[in-house]
């Protein structure tokens, strides 16, 4: 009895060990936050994309349109396979481009945080989110465009959707936690943005492009 509690706890120890966690969505959705957070609760290593490509000169150049930096993606999985490989830690990636970045071998749970556009769209604007990027941001969430990118690469096994509306950063990395010791199951296709705002009859206002 002892010998198999004792070969459990090795199997939760195994299962919990190394785990290569992806925290991706729209921007302003709680990716640094969460992941901030997450990483001190579960003593992991957390790499934000965005800091990462500033740190290691990942940066080819600016999208003036776009009003954002064009990341030398390549060059990014590298660095990244470089940094979990490396990890004898759990390691916690945020980005909304994590997907792209790394390796579908290398990620162990891919979470895409949700926010309902009306509560995101304040966020962004609080962020100094304008115009077209404003637009476009928010029509990505309306689309799914983490989600479906997260499918397309790590297949349904791996990823995991929350809908964060109205819901604390702690209570967010709460599920998340749950999820990774195996003790709540995770779901995609739990919102519909489209639909949503179909019915509340703000739709044109917000799917602007
Ligand atoms: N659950 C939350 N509740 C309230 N405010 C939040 C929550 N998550 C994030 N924020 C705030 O929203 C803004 C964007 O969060 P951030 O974590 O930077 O998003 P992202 O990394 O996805 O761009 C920040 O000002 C942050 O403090
Ligand atoms: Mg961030």
């Amino acid at each position: 009895m002892c010998t198999i509690n004792v070969l459990e706890g090795v199997v939760w120890l195994m299962r919990m060990a190394r785990q290569v966690v992806l925290i991706t969505g729209t921007p302003c959705v709680g990716k640094t936050s969460v992941a901030r957070l997450l990483s001190e609760r579960l003593n992991a290593l957390h790499v934000n994309l965005t800091e990462l490509a500033m740190r290691e000169n990942l940066v080819l150049g600016r999208d003036e349109k776009r009003d954002t930096v064009v990341v030398d993606e390549r060059r990014m999985k590298k660095v990244i396979s470089r940094i979990v490989e490396g990890s004898e830690q759990t390691v916690i990636v945020d980005g909304h481009y994590a997907a792209s970045v790394v390796p579908k071998k290398l990620a162990t749970h891919v979470f895409v945080l949700r926010r309902n556009p009306v509560e995101l769209r304040g966020f962004m604007e609080k962020a100094g989110f304008v115009g077209n990027k404003l637009w476009e941001n928010l029509a990505a969430e309306i689309l799914d465009v983490c989600l479906v990118e997260a499918l397309r690469v790590y297949g349904s096994e791996k990823v995991c959707e929350i809908d964060v509306s109205g819901k604390s950063v702690n209570d967010v990395v709460t599920e998340i936690i749950e999820v990774l010791n195996g003790s709540r199951k995770c779901y995609v296709g739990v919102v519909d943005w489209l639909g949503k705002l179909e019915r509340e009859g703000l739709l044109e206002e917000y799917l602007r492009i």
